[in-house]
């Protein structure tokens, strides 16, 4: 049995807990989703917000077998020993320019970090976990993808599933196998005008 308790983290503000209930376990068991889990998961990521509502991302993904074989075979070893049989496994690419006018859309791995949050918080709604990972080889990415490097860059894998026991893992990603902690806010939001130089906050008074 687990013995750690389901989500330890504790917001410094009340939020919705779906943000602290989201998190990356490891763990993940090999039953298969239905149809209806995975084409619920895509339809959250489809409403995100993306610069020109350009939806530059596209999510490649595989339920069958020998679909999820050929994805996890591009992930760094130490991705595979977990996330070889997660039951949804898939790569999410982001579109290098607007398909409406051709030019370079700098945007576009802003906008396909938002499809994966919503992803990933309609996976819990789902009672699954999405996790994801930097950790695989990009060049066999674009080839087991069949996606072109000038078309598209390749932002992440993620593994859905849901959570099992953690027995199964390696020792090493046992020890990691709970909801880590965040940054204090000052760390990772401040406000401007502290920041501004005395001669640019004067400016507007001589
Ligand atoms: C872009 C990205 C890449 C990541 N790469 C890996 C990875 O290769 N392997 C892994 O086990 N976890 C990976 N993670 C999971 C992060 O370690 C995890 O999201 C982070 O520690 C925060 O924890 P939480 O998701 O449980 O809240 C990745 C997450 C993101 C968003």
């Amino acid at each position: 049995m687990n013995a750690k308790p389901p989500n330890p983290r504790t917001p410094a503000w009340d939020i919705d807990s779906m943000f602290t209930d989201r998190w990356s376990p490891r763990a993940l068991a090999a039953d298969p989703l239905t149809p209806r889990e995975v084409q619920t998961l895509f339809e959250a990521a489809r409403w995100a917000p993306s610069c020109f509502n350009e939806q530059p991302w596209l999510f490649v993904y595989a339920t069958a077998p020998e679909q999820r074989r050929k994805l996890a075979a591009c992930l760094a070893p130490k991705n595979q020993l977990w996330a070889g049989h997660a039951p949804l496994l898939m790569f999410l690419l982001a579109r290098r320019s607007f398909q409406k006018s051709g030019k370079e859309n700098r945007h576009a791995p802003y906008d396909a970090g938002a499809a994966w949050m919503a992803l990933a918080l309609q996976a819990r709604k789902l009672g699954l976990y999405a996790h994801a990972m930097a950790g695989f080889n990009l060049q066999k990415a674009y080839e087991a993808l069949g996606a072109s490097p000038e078309e598209f860059l390749v932002m992440a894998a993620i593994a859905v599933g849901r959570k099992c026991e953690d027995s199964g893992l390696p020792e090493e990603l046992r020890a990691m196998e709970s909801p880590n902690d965040r940054k204090p806010h000052a760390e990772v939001a401040t406000d401007l005008f502290p920041l501004a130089p005395a001669s640019h906050t004067q400016q507007g008074v001589s």
